[in-house]
C-alpha cells in the first residue's frame, strides 16, 4: 500500500518512484486510512490535476478539509480562510488583498527584497558559510511578507519560529496542546498546532496598535476592509493573517533552500543563465517547480464525476499531487532534468493547477527566486560544500530544515571587502 499519508514517505524529499509507478496506473489511486472504511483518492498527472483544480463547483475547498485528514465542522468554521473556502465567498475574500499581488504591483518590492537578499548573503560570505536555511532562505521571505502585512522586524524571527510549528502540525507526532499559552481546543486551531493560536493573539495586537495608527499595510486593509457593509470577525481576520504568513513564507523558504542543491547539483544551468540573464525568470520558475515546497492539496467531491475512468462519489476525498504532477513526463520533456529554459507551456503546477485558487503570491514567490539567483550570480558565489539536507518532517510542505553550505571566495566578494 502507498503511504501517502505518512510523513515518513518524504523523509528524503519527493518520493520520485512511489509517484511515478501511481502515474502509471490507470485512474486514481486509492489509499484506504485507518481501519480500511475511509480513505482518499490521489491525483498524480498533470491534466487530472488541472481538472480537479479548476473546477470549484464538483471538488470543494469548502466541504470537507484542504488537507487529507478529516476535521468536524465547528473546526472547519473555527480555522476556515479563503484558502478552505469556495467561490463566491472566497472571491470575496481574496478581493480584498489581491491587487498588492498583482505581477505589476510586486515590482514595488523588488529593492527591498534585493536589499534583504543582499543583506543575508553579506552574512553567509562573512562566515564562508553556515546554516543556509536560517542565514538566507528563512529570512528572505519572512522579510518580504512581513513588510508587506506591516509586522515589524524585530517580530520577523518570531514569526518564523510559529510558523514552523504550524507546519509541525503536519509531522507525525501530536504537539504539546498547551505550548505558547494556549486555551484552545488544538482540533479547532490550523494544523492542530498551538501556534496558531499565538500567531492570532499576536495578530490582533497587532491590529490594536494600526486602529489607534494607521499605515500603509495589509493589516491596516484588512481592519478597515468592508465586504457587504460588515467588516471582518476577529476570526476572519485572524484566519487571514495566519494563511499569508504561512503561505508567504514557509513556500517561497522551501524553494530558496532547494535552490543551494540545484546550483550544486545543475552547475550548467546557472552557469547558462549567467551569461544570458534573459533565462533568469524561466529558471526561477524551474526551481520552484523542482522544489514543488507544497506537495498536496486536498479537494472534496460535491457530486458524482469520473475523473480518468474512476468513479467518484459525493464526500470522496481527491488530493492532488502537486509534487508527483510537476515530474509528469507525459506533459514535461525529460521532467527529472534541470532546465534553466524551459518551457512556460505547460506551466508548472506547483503554484497550483489554475483555477479560483491559484496562488496569490505566484509573481512575488518569482521575483524573490529570481533575486536570490541574481545576486549570486553578480557576486559569483560559489556553494563549495553543501551537506546533506535535513527535511521537514511533513507528508504536506517539501520543506528543508537544515542544509550546512561552505561558500569559497570568489573575486568579487574580494573586492568587495578591499578597503
Ligand atoms: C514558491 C513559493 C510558493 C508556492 C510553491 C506556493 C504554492 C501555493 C499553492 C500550491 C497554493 C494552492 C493553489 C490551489 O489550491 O490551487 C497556494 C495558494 C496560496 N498562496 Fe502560495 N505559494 C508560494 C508563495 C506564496 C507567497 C509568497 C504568498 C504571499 C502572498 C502566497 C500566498 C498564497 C495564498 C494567500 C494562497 C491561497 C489562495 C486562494 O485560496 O485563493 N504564496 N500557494
Amino acid at each position: 500500500m502507498i503511504e501517502l499519508h505518512d510523513a515518513d514517505t518524504f523523509a528524503k524529499g519527493i518520493p520520485h518512484g512511489l509517484f511515478s509507478d501511481m502515474r502509471a496506473h490507470p485512474g486514481l489511486t486509492w489509499t484506504p486510512e485507518h481501519d480500511g472504511t475511509t480513505g482518499f483518492w490521489s491525483v498524480g498527472r498533470h491534466r487530472d490535476l488541472v481538472v480537479v483544480s479548476r473546477d470549484t463547483d464538483t471538488f470543494s475547498s469548502g466541504v470537507g478539509h484542504i488537507q487529507i485528514y478529516d476535521i468536524d465542522a465547528d473546526a472547519l468554521d473555527a480555522r476556515a480562510s479563503m484558502i478552505d473556502l469556495d467561490p463566491p465567498v472566497h472571491t470575496r475574500l481574496r478581493r480584498l488583498v489581491s491587487s498588492a499581488f498583482t505581477p505589476k504591483h510586486v515590482e514595488r518590492y523588488r529593492q527591498a527584497v534585493r536589499v534583504r537578499v543582499r543583506d543575508c548573503l553579506d552574512q553567509l560570505e562573512a562566515t564562508g558559510g553556515g546554516e543556509w536555511v536560517s542565514t538566507v532562505a528563512a529570512p528572505i521571505p519572512i522579510g518580504v511578507i512581513c513588510d508587506i502585512m506591516g509586522v515589524p522586524e524585530e517580530d520577523h524571527q518570531y514569526m518564523i519560529e510559529l510558523s514552523d510549528h504550524l507546519v509541525a502540525g503536519t509531522a507525525n507526532e501530536p504537539l504539546e496542546p498547551t505550548a505558547y499559552g494556549n486555551t484552545t481546543d488544538l482540533r479547532l486551531l490550523p494544523f492542530n498546532s498551538p501556534a496558531a493560536y499565538a500567531m492570532a493573539a499576536y495578530a490582533h495586537q497587532l491590529a490594536e496598535r494600526r486602529r489607534a495608527d494607521p499605515q500603509d499595510d495589509l493589516i491596516t486593509r484588512l481592519i478597515q476592509a468592508e465586504i457587504e457593509g460588515e467588516s471582518l470577525s476577529r476570526d476572519e481576520f485572524a484566519n487571514f493573517f495566519r494563511l499569508m504568513i504561512f503561505a508567504g513564507n514557509e513556500t517561497t523558504r522551501s524553494s530558496m533552500a532547494h535552490l543551494a542543491l540545484h546550483v550544486v547539483q545543475f552547475p550548467e544551468a546557472f552557469d547558462r543563465v549567467n551569461r544570458d540573464r534573459d533565462l533568469l525568470p524561466t529558471l526561477a520558475d524551474e526551481v520552484v517547480r523542482y522544489s514543488s515546497p507544497i506537495l498536496y492539496f486536498r479537494r472534496t467531491v460535491t457530486k458524482p464525476a469520473v475523473l480518468s475512468g474512476t468513479e467518484l462519489n459525493e464526500g470522496d476525498k481527491v488530493v492532488m499531487w502537486y509534487a508527483s504532477a510537476n515530474f509528469d513526463d507525459d506533459v514535461f520533456d525529460d521532467p527529472m532534468s534541470f532546465q534553466p529554459d524551459r518551457s512556460s507551456v505547460p506551466t508548472h503546477v506547483a503554484f497550483g493547477g489554475g483555477g479560483a485558487h491559484f496562488c496569490l503570491g505566484a509573481s512575488l514567490a518569482r521575483l524573490e527566486v529570481a533575486e536570490l539567483i541574481e545576486e549570486m550570480l553578480d557576486r559569483e558565489m560559489v556553494l563549495a560544500d553543501v551537506d546533506e539536507p535535513v527535511f521537514v518532517e511533513s507528508n504536506f510542505v517539501n520543506g528543508i530544515e537544515h542544509l550546512d553550505v561552505t561558500v569559497r571566495p570568489s573575486t568579487k566578494s574580494a573586492q568587495r571587502s578591499d578597503p
